[in-house]
């Protein structure tokens, strides 16, 4: 079975949520991995977190919204691990609010968030994964990347874009040896819910230790296939 024991990973919102939990997972097996938020707080509460786990894990402060921002952190992760194996793009924002009232600042920050970055962070990862023939790319999008949801069409406009542009880009990479996993959760208790005045019932949703463990099993059951789509629900389905 593959591993990640040594391999160099870039998980982006890996100081919450998700991207935590995946950024845990991959320590567990001893991956070397560039944590990158805004809050620098957060990440090092992150990183202090997976101590007594293998491998070594670099704090990288950055919006990935922001070019400049992701064209260091990419450099960064480079410089640090001397190789790039894996990037996960697990930064997300959410609104569910009527259309009416949804201001365009909150649209920009949704599509910017779950689509831009992940254009501008694969665009940066692909050459050097090319270069070396391999590469794993994972794109968190979300069950509102299959489906129309009351109140997200910021959010669903954002998901349904990334499922395109990982579809496309997956088509791009795979006979040069990169692969492009899309997984795609329903309901996942994290603190994205937090500011929500409405949330499905949080004790039935998804954990973010289930999506981590779907993301680290797509990546290392087989090298020999690719798990392009993965959908993960919680038991009772969408909520
Ligand atoms: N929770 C769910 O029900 C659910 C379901 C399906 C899919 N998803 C998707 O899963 C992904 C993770 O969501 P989550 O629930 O884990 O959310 P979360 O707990 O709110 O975590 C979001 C993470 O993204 C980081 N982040 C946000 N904007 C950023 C930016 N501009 N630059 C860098 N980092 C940024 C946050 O750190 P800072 O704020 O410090 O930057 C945080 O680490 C999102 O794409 C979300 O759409 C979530």
């Amino acid at each position: 079975m593959p591993s990640l024991t040594g391999k160099s990973c870039i998980v982006t919102g890996a100081s919450s949520g998700i991207g935590l939990a995946v950024a845990r997972r991959f320590a567990q097996d001893g991956a070397n991995i560039a944590l990158v938020g805004r809050s620098a707080s957060k990440l090092e509460a992150a990183a202090r977190s997976m101590d007594s786990f293998p491998g070594r894990r670099v704090i990288v402060q950055a919006d990935v919204t922001q070019e400049v921002e992701t064209q260091r952190l990419v450099q960064q992760t480079l410089g640090e691990f001397g190789a790039l194996d894996v990037l996960v793009n697990a930064a997300g924002a959410a609104y569910f609010l009527p259309i009416a009232e949804t201001t365009l600042d909150q649209w920009d920050e949704v599509l910017d968030t779950n689509l831009k970055a992940v254009f501008l962070l694969c665009r940066l990862v692909t050459p050097p994964m090319l270069a070396a023939g391999h590469g794993d790319i994972v794109n968190i999008a979300s069950i509102a990347a299959h489906q129309g949801f009351d109140g997200g069409t910021a959010y669903c406009a954002s998901k349904h874009g990334l499922l395109g542009f990982s579809r496309a880009l997956a088509l791009e990479v795979r006979r040069q040896g990169l692969r492009v996993i899309t997984v795609s959760p329903g309901s996942v208790d994290t603190p994205l819910w937090d500011p929500m005045e409405w949330s499905p019932d949080r004790a039935k949703m998804l954990h973010p230790e289930d999506v981590a463990e779907a993301v680290f099993g797509s990546l290392t059951f087989s090298g020999n296939a690719s798990v392009d789509e993965l959908i993960v629900m919680p038991r009772d389905g969408v909520l």
